[in-house]
């Protein structure tokens, strides 16, 4: 028996608005918003309202399809200075993702020929739809590859949220769940909750229950105990940028994850795209880590957790040397042990 999959999306081109689910409100709350503006689009991504590295790609080549109507210029070349400079402004909103670059980029590119000003509008707002479709089958692909590195009944864990609501739609690392979900064969999920910001609880938690996976919630330090007592077969994460030498930079505590992998001797998987990957980077030492503000420790909803005037280190990704990577799984295949010339190999 086969399933169909109805799974949550997170931005939608509106023509007029971007809708955006805010992911800041999940679980409880489950609101679409409506992005007008290119401020709208530059806070939802600051704020985390999108968050996920090809969501927030996404959602930025439509903030830029977005600005582009309110336009006051009357040459082809003022036009590109314009959106070169939204670009920019979109890039400054978040550091570490490489598909926020990638597909501002992507999208600025796509005028390079264009001679009118009406060309070049129709050609950013096609490169933007064509950027959200592609990514959709992408991670169906990644999904396929990825479920078949599992065997029916294992027990995986997973950290963040690399789900449908972080990318077009089936996510990366969540993609196999979903699609064993369509094709029957059971799995089960072990997510951990993702301190501080909560992706594993709000988000994957959120989203696998929906979807009918069978998931369970843990705290993050739980993962050792967790991975003795329950037998854990495989751990697998999504990914904000993988260098070229395949060291990844992923949400804060996927490091850790992959060192007890290795002292457990379980494969350790990384999920994700080709537009993660920045190749012009020889290793993590170049990742950029963002370091976001301490209320995110100090402060549990509005209720403080932590002394006034603590000092507090709050780096939001942490960088997992490809030498504890068994493989990572993109839509092109999967790419065993990483390194520059394995992941050449599959990429091209
Ligand atoms: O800070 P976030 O929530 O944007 O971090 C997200 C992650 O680290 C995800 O694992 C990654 O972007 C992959 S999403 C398919």
């Amino acid at each position: 028996m086969t399933h169909t999959l109805t799974l949550p999306r997170s931005v939608e081109w509106k023509e007029t608005f971007i809708s955006l689910l805010d992911q800041q409100l999940l679980p409880n709350t489950v609101e679409y918003i409506k992005l007008h503006t290119l401020q709208d689009v530059w806070d939802a991504i600051v704020t985390l309202k999108v968050r996920g590295a090809p969501a927030i790609g996404i959602t930025a080549a439509f903030g830029l399809a977005l600005s582009l109507q309110n336009y006051d210029v009357q040459t082809i070349e003022e036009f590109k200075k314009k959106l070169h400079a939204d670009k920019e402004f979109l890039a400054s909103s978040r550091p570490t993702a490489v598909n926020l670059f990638w597909a501002l980029e992507r999208v600025v590119n796509s005028i390079n020929n264009a001679i009118s000003i009406n060309e070049a509008k129709t050609l950013v707002i096609h490169e933007a739809i064509q950027i959200q479709a592609e990514d959709e089958a992408t991670c169906y692909r990644i999904g396929d590859y990825a479920l078949s590195l599992f065997n029916k009944h294992d027990r995986v864990m997973t950290i963040c949220n690399a789900g449908s609501i972080a990318t077009a739609y089936y996510g990366t690392a969540l993609a196999p769940f979903h699609i064993s979900k369509e094709r029957d064969i059971p799995l089960k999920v072990f997510a951990c909750e993702t301190r501080p910001v909560l992706q594993g609880s709000r988000l994957t938690a959120w989203e696998l229950q929906k979807s009918g996976v069978d998931v369970t919630l843990i705290t993050d330090s739980m993962a050792a105990h967790t991975i003795k007592t329950k037998g854990i077969n495989a751990i697998i994460v999504g990914a904000d940028r993988i260098a070229a030498n395949g060291d990844t930079a992923n949400k804060i505590g996927t490091y850790g994850l992959a060192l007890l992998a290795k002292a457990f001797n379980i494969p350790f998987y990384v999920a994700a795209p080709k537009s993660t990957f920045d190749l012009s980077i020889a290793s993590g030492a170049e990742i950029p880590i963002e370091e976001r503000s301490a209320k995110e420790i100090t402060h549990i909803g509005d209720v403080q957790v932590a002394p006034d005037n603590i000092s507090v280190y709050n780096p939001a990704f942490d960088v997992t040397p490809s030498e504890f990577i068994t493989a990572i799984i993109t839509e092109h295949g999967i790419i065993h042990s990483p390194s520059v010339d394995t992941i050449k190999l599959v990429l091209n």
